[in-house]
């Protein structure tokens, strides 16, 4: 295990790697055509070569940093592993957005040993906005401490989602959930980044955060993220088998967590 310096300094070290690989994203951004576009099983499952042209960069300069560590990540450039010491990487969460020219995207990295998250950090090159955080050491954006939202009421709240790329035949229940906080609180976004979606109920821009069917790479880093700002994390039962599987993913400040799971109870 690392001591808390040790990781305070790759932490740091790893916001550098991930600024450069968001250079590298925001200036293929400028000549990107959709002609680039491959697809991955489903139609609307999308990849591009800045996918993995930036994992790879990734994997290049983490594993001089960490020889020992091995690589859980989105486009398998490298050999995968499940468990023990590795980084869990999305190195565009956001393709879609990517593609089109929307300047919404993140690089997710986080530093695993076995279920125990150490380092999160996810970028948004668009912002130039660096979220990180590392175990028991608290969360940061650019240099500055970030805490979740202290609201208290749904109603009082904005909330945030996703749209899976399969809905498991789960959308009639889905969109019911999404209709009731439509209706219920001061508004629901979908911005097409999981790994954003978790740094905004980390600094308190949105109070919650739900979504299913996700990947170990779209939320590793954004889950230590919010619990270092003093947010909640957990499925939709309020168990705690969410980072794994990433099956079902509910992300708030501490004050509306138990409220957000009542509501699951009543629609999902
Ligand atoms: C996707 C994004 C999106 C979420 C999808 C993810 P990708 O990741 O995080 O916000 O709704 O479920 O798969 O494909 O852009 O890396
Ligand atoms: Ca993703
Ligand atoms: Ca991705």
């Amino acid at each position: 295990m690392f001591p808390s310096e040790k990781l305070k300094q790759l932490t740091l070290q790893i916001t550098k790697l991930a600024r450069e690989a968001g250079d590298f994203q925001i200036n293929e951004l400028k000549n990107f055509e959709l002609s680039n576009i491959e697809h991955k099983g489903r139609s609307n499952d999308l990849v591009s070569y800045v996918d993995k042209e930036t994992e790879k960069l990734l994997i290049q300069s983490l594993t001089k940093l960490v020889p020992e560590a091995g690589f859980e990540t989105e486009e398998g450039t490298v050999e995968q592993i499940k468990t023990g010491l590795r980084w869990i990487i999305d190195p565009l969460d956001g393709t879609t957005n990517f593609l089109h020219k929307l300047p919404l995207f993140s690089i997710s990295i986080a530093l695993v040993q076995d279920d125990t998250l150490l380092i999160g950090v996810v970028h948004e090159p668009s912002r130039n906005e660096c979220f990180y955080a590392w175990k028991d050491g608290g969360a940061y954006m650019n240099g500055e401490r970030i805490e979740t939202s202290a609201i208290t009421t749904l109603s009082d709240s904005l909330i945030a989602t996703g749209f899976p790329y399969s809905l498991r035949g789960k959308a009639e229940q889905y969109f019911s959930l999404i209709r009731h906080f439509v209706e219920t609180t001061h508004g629901v976004r979908r911005l097409g980044s999981a790994a954003i979606d978790l740094c905004y109920v980390a600094c308190g821009r949105f109070e919650a955060y739900f979504e299913f069917n996700l990947k170990p790479w779209d939320v590793a880093a954004g889950i230590l993220i919010v619990r270092e700002a003093g947010g909640i994390v957990t499925n939709y039962a309020g168990g705690p088998d969410h980072c794994q599987t990433a099956e079902e993913v509910c992300a708030s400040g501490a004050n509306i967590h138990a409220a957000m799971i009542e509501t699951f109870k009543k629609i999902w």
